[in-house]
């Protein structure tokens, strides 16, 4: 461990992410794809580095889905150079630029970085597949057919079918846990772990302020190749779900690699106040059959793997406040006290929870659920990752023709793959010109078709009206930016068995935070708990015209949050 600051020192605890498709957050030259110049273009938005504008998101980090160089089959999660920018984003020099101006703003920029598989036409993949005698030829998993030319055994693709993919030239199966253009890397061999160390020192030295790992948990497997148990009950054998990944997943050697890998970064470690001067952070997807359990083990046995193992059954979960509640409270339990959770509601790979929570609750307002989960989101005790457009209430384009899907990786129909993505990766809405604001190409069609919605969701209307979800976001961001409580404090609730509402406390010795959130979307909420209204200020509330104060014999009006503090420890009156 080589940790100077204690977490709650650290500027990722005491901050939020942001994390940016950059296909489709802004298109800078106008030809219909975004780019870094359009990230540049917007960084004011995100944050200008005046603490008292209110045309600013404020966040302080962003990270940036991959913008290596890549065929693009999934996205850029397929790398065919780990040390270029992909010309559709722009050059090294643009990349230099966005650091640099991102970090005049007090904003540090994440790389996503995509190491469990390169893409098939990465040179080191071509040269591996050319014959079993060439200095590459270990450097992926390669198997022998098994008898009749059968596939070597029974692991799945993520994305749908076998895993296993038959290469002529060398007579043999490679290995990929997602699409067939996407071979996994062979991480027991010491040249490859050289070769992907080297690259993360280049970003690093190069200034970036850490890495989001994609698919941290799959680089390992087992040396035998053996067969995975399929579960308990489970009868298709070729439906990834069905079988426990014992075997491609998850392994002790994982741990070491994790732990490499932060060795390297804690070089790299300064004091972490400013930008240019260190603290780099390394996130992880620790999908591990969605499991918190697992994902938590992350953060080794002595804060010497992830800083941020991120968890997916909070997002998973249904909408219900039990539920919810259920999932902080594991992850209270179950993270390391020298540890720190991390929650996040959307990302690239998720339909957008606005998406999926008005279709299970029986609420249709995504106004009202909008602002109830960016309370929830900004008010737990972890680093929070917000989704380029959860700001606005972004929800889901769930009419793109098919021949403008873009998400190819996916095996459509094929096993349990899961369905294309590209309804949660459509243009962000700025503003409502044609194509939103996204793109300025006149003759261009943008990279994914502009939700229908965008004219009255944009990022331009929801800054000069009061009432948005994106007005609530940035009063949330600046009263967790100045309350210690809200940033650090411990969490702790006052309900045992939340059925329509959450009521909870984070909690310093000298500050106290009490967040009330009614569920009900037609019920109001009698508070009961005794608060003295004397001690209380409404930190902020969506009931704006009263900004009363909850008391004994109050009521919350369904979806209403207020969020209450006061200057001492909190004690039943
Ligand atoms: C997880 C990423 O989030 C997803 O978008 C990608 O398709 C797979 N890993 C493969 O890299």
């Amino acid at each position: 461990m080589n940790n100077p600051a204690s977490v709650a020192d650290t500027w990722w605890s005491n901050g939020i992410i942001y994390q940016i498709y950059p296909l489709t957050f802004a298109d800078g030259n106008g030809d219909g794809v975004g780019d870094l110049q359009g990230i540049i273009d917007r960084l004011d938005y995100l944050n200008d580095g005046n603490p008292d504008s209110d045309t600013s998101l404020h966040v302080d980090a962003l990270w940036l889905s991959p913008i290596n160089a890549s065929p693009m089959v999934d996205n850029g999660y397929d790398v065919s150079d780990y040390y270029t920018i992909c010309p559709t984003f722009g050059t090294c020099e643009d990349f230099d630029r966005l650091l640099q101006a991102a970090h005049d703003r007090g904003v540090r920029i994440i790389m996503d970085l995509v190491v469990n598989h390169t893409s098939d036409e990465h040179s080191w993949f071509k040269e591996s597949a050319t014959g079993r005698d060439n200095p590459k030829a270990d450097w992926y998993l390669w198997q022998e057919p098994a008898e009749g030319g059968e596939v070597p055994n029974n692991w799945q693709s993520y994305f749908g079918g076998t895993g296993w993919t038959y290469c002529k030239s060398r007579g043999q199966f490679y290995f990929h846990t997602f699409n067939e253009n996407q071979p996994d890397l062979n991480w027991q061999n010491p040249e490859v772990r050289q070769a992907i160390y080297d690259v993360i020192r280049y970003w690093l030295d190069r200034g970036v302020d850490g890495f989001r790992l994609d698919a941290s948990s799959a680089y390992s497997k087992d040396p035998d190749f053996r067969d995975n148990p399929l579960k308990y009950g489970a009868s298709d054998p070729n439906r990834y779900d069905n079988y426990h990944h014992l075997y491609n997943k998850n392994l002790p050697e994982n741990h070491r690699i994790i732990q490499q890998m932060r060795s390297i970064l804690d070089e790299y470690q300064g004091d972490g106040q400013s930008p240019a001067d260190g603290h780099r952070l390394l996130i992880g997807e620790t999908f591990i059959d969605n499991r918190l359990f697992d994902s938590v083990t992350f953060h080794g046995v002595n804060d010497d793997e992830l800083h941020l193992p991120l968890n997916f059954e909070f997002p998973l979960s249904p909408w219900y406040p039990g539920h919810l509640q259920r999932d902080i409270e594991k992850q209270e339990r179950l993270t390391p006290g020298w540890g720190w959770p991390c929650y996040f509601l959307d990302n690239h790979d998720l339909p957008r929870h606005l998406s999926r929570w008005i279709k299970c609750s029986l609420c249709v307002d995504p106004l009202a659920i909008g602002k109830a989960a960016a309370a929830l989101l900004l008010t737990v005790r972890g680093t929070p990752i917000l989704y380029y457009g959860q700001e606005l209430g972004m929800v889901d384009h769930e009419e793109i023709p098919p021949e403008r899907i873009r998400d190819r990786a996916v095996v459509v129909n094929e096993g349990d793959a899961p369905p294309p993505r590209d309804g949660a990766r459509t243009p962000m809405q700025w503003d409502n010109s044609p194509q939103a604001g996204f793109s300025f190409g006149k003759d261009v069609e943008p990279w994914l078709p502009v939700n229908p919605n965008y004219s009255s969701l944009n990022v331009e209307k929801a800054l000069a009206d009061p009432n948005s979800i994106l007005n609530f976001y940035q009063q949330l961001i600046r009263i967790r930016q100045q309350s210690s409580a809200l940033r650090r404090g411990s969490w702790r609730s006052l309900v045992n068995y939340p059925h329509e509402h959450l009521v909870y406390l984070r909690e310093t010795s000298a500050e106290t935070v009490l967040v009330a959130i009614n569920f009900s979307y037609e019920k109001p909420f009698e508070v009961d708990y005794p608060l003295n209204r004397d001690d209380w200020r409404v930190l902020l509330s969506t009931d704006y015209e009263s900004g009363k104060v909850i008391d004994l014999a109050d009521t919350l009006k369904p979806f209403e949050v207020s969020i209450l503090q006061k200057d001492q420890p909190y004690s039943m009156p």
